[in-house]
């Protein structure tokens, strides 16, 4: 197998969220390492403002930076739809974020929810979704992690929430209780926004240091 990209990729969630971000770039990509910091002084974020959001993803990518991050990845809906614009523009690192693929699912003619935290679903107007907020469920994953089976999400749902074709889980804290919001939409396609950014990621480094010789790194083959 060849070497990996010589590459530290920081990751940046308000706490254990992102490592649903961080576990889908370490099956899938090929960067050699990780730094992951885990805000949990200051979480949960999905209430915060959106000035606080941008001055604690600031103070995040710095700190990643100086751990000698090459590029930084918001591992966090509610940043990267709240602060990413305002963090990229005045960083010298690259900055990627997670994004909840909402249009996506609505273009392809599915019924769709997007379940989030309540400042990312302001920002998730006009998509053609159906939008929900669910202000505490971050933090009771965050409370019960690493037992993350101890989370009740059904209690955390509105009752108006219906049949759907696709579940759009706009807090990568959700997608560690990915099997639970399946067992309660049972028809709906569960999606997320951790493979778009490991995508970009990777377009990323293949612009920047050329595509490897192989199969494609999305795919986490061996090269060469
Ligand atoms: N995991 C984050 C998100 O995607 C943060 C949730 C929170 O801290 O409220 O929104």
């Amino acid at each position: 197998m060849a070497a990996k990209r010589e590459i530290t990729i920081g990751f940046f969630d308000s706490g254990t969220g992102g490592l649903s971000v961080l576990a889908e770039f370490l099956k899938h990509s090929d960067f050699a390492r990780a730094i992951y910091l885990g805000d949990n002084e200051n979480a949960p974020y999905g209430n915060r403002s959106r000035r606080e959001l941008v001055s604690l993803a600031r103070a995040g990518a710095e700190r990643l930076a100086a751990a000698g991050a090459d590029i930084v990845v918001f591992a966090c809906g509610t940043i990267s739809t709240n602060a990413l614009e305002a963090v990229k523009t005045a960083s010298d690192l690259p900055v990627f974020g997670v994004f909840p693929p909402a249009e996506r699912c609505v273009l392809s003619g599915k019924r769709t929810a997007v379940f989030a935290t309540p400042r990312t679903v302001q920002r998730l107007s006009g998509t053609g979704a159906d939008v929900f907020a669910l202000p505490d469920l971050a933090g009771e994953i965050e409370r019960c992690a690493p037992h993350v089976e101890k989370v009740c999400v059904k209690k955390h749902l509105p009752q108006t929430a219906g049949d759907y074709g696709a579940v759009v889980l706009g807090c990568t804290h959700y997608a560690l209780v990915a099997e639970q919001f399946a067992e309660i939409f049972p028809r709906a396609e569960i999606v997320w926004g951790g493979q778009d950014t490991l995508r970009a990621v990777n377009s990323f480094l293949n612009g920047v240091y050329g595509k490897k010789e192989g199969k494609d790194p999305l795919c986490g083959a061996d090269y060469g």
